[in-house]
């Protein structure tokens, strides 16, 4: 990483936090006895309607537009990459995976739950017939072998924030496709986004959360990690994503899906910058030194800023063929 080194005072932070962390986790996190898991929301074999139901899936996947269908499987092969994103957050400061701390089971827990995400699209892409299921499996095989930086090092003030933006973001991506899926008279997967994102977002506020802490005790170094992060930008989980056949660009082509139909923007993300600085209620952070408040200047300032920026952006027209989708 090449921010300024971590001091020791991040993990006396992240021992203190931790000792409340799995209360927390009983507040944003749900019972495995009582979440909902992808066997209930979708056909099983063994049901003797199963045939007659998948009928019912592929012909009402007949009307989603190829935009919608692209979102559906690069959002599942983000979902997918979990592994990454475990590994990832299990080693920041203060998260002990050999002592198995209250962080690490924090960590766990909320790998467990989002575990269920990719399980339940990939399902539904694999039922629903208009997805080629070699070619998303090899994105998202791809992924997860390629890895990602997120830029937060083992920072978890860096991690945190990122953490809620993301959550944040796949939040709103899962329920515009809900909406969008509706729309077009398919229930089953406007349902299916919609409990994805609403465990988004409690994660989201779960993540939050520990940014909120983390500003009590700690605000001047807790400012500059926020600064950081949004002077480096948060980079997507699935920027590096790859098609066979060494396509190049797959991650904008994505994008440019995304935003054509409106599901995930750039005002998207200065509206998650504006939540999060309100949440945080960064204006009237106190204690802080010189350098935290030009961070926080910085930071009030910057979603008028990259509003300018985005409005001047276009809409991109130019449809890229994915191999990831059949018709
Ligand atoms: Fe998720
Ligand atoms: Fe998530």
């Amino acid at each position: 990483m090449t921010n300024q080194p971590i001091g020791p005072e991040r993990s006396e932070v992240m021992n203190f936090i931790g000792r409340d962390v799995e209360a927390i986790a009983q507040e944003y996190l749900k019972p495995i006895e009582t979440n909902w898991q992808a066997s209930e929301l979708l056909p099983l074999t063994s049901d003797s309607t199963f045939v007659a139901d998948l009928k019912s899936i592929q012909e009402e996947a007949l009307n989603h537009s190829y935009d919608l269908m692209v979102v559906l499987v690069a959002d599942t092969i983000t979902e997918e990459a979990l592994p990454t994103y475990e590994s990832w957050l299990s080693n920041l400061v203060g998260v002990d995976q050999q002592n198995n701390n209250g962080w690490m089971k924090w960590m766990r827990s909320w790998a467990a739950e989002e575990n269920r995400h990719g399980d339940v699209l990939n399902r539904y892409l694999y039922l629903c017939g208009r997805v080629n299921m070699r070619e998303f499996e090899a994105s998202t095989q791809y992924l997860i072998a390629d890895g990602f930086n997120n830029m937060a090092g083992n920072d978890p003030y860096r991690n945190f924030v990122y953490t809620s933006f993301q959550e944040l973001a796949t939040n709103i991506s899962h329920r515009r496709v809900a909406t969008l899926a509706k729309k077009d008279g398919n229930n089953l997967l406007s349902k299916l986004c919609g409990l994805v994102a609403a465990d988004e977002a409690r994660h989201a506020r779960a993540y939050q959360n520990f940014v909120t802490r983390i500003f009590e005790l700690d605000p001047n170094e807790m400012m500059l990690a926020f600064e950081d992060m949004m002077r480096k930008k948060i980079v997507m989980p699935a920027q590096c994503m790859r098609e066979l056949g060494g396509k190049l660009n797959t991650f904008s082509n994505f994008s440019d899906a995304a935003t054509r139909l409106g599901v995930y923007t750039s005002m998207d993300y200065i509206d998650i910058l504006r939540e999060v600085i309100g949440n945080w209620q960064i204006e009237n952070i106190n204690g802080l030194k010189e350098n935290g408040e030009k961070a926080r200047d910085y930071l009030l300032a910057l979603p008028d800023r990259l509003t300018r920026i985005a409005e001047r952006a276009a809409t991109p027209k130019v449809e890229h063929k994915f191999g990831w989708i059949l018709a």
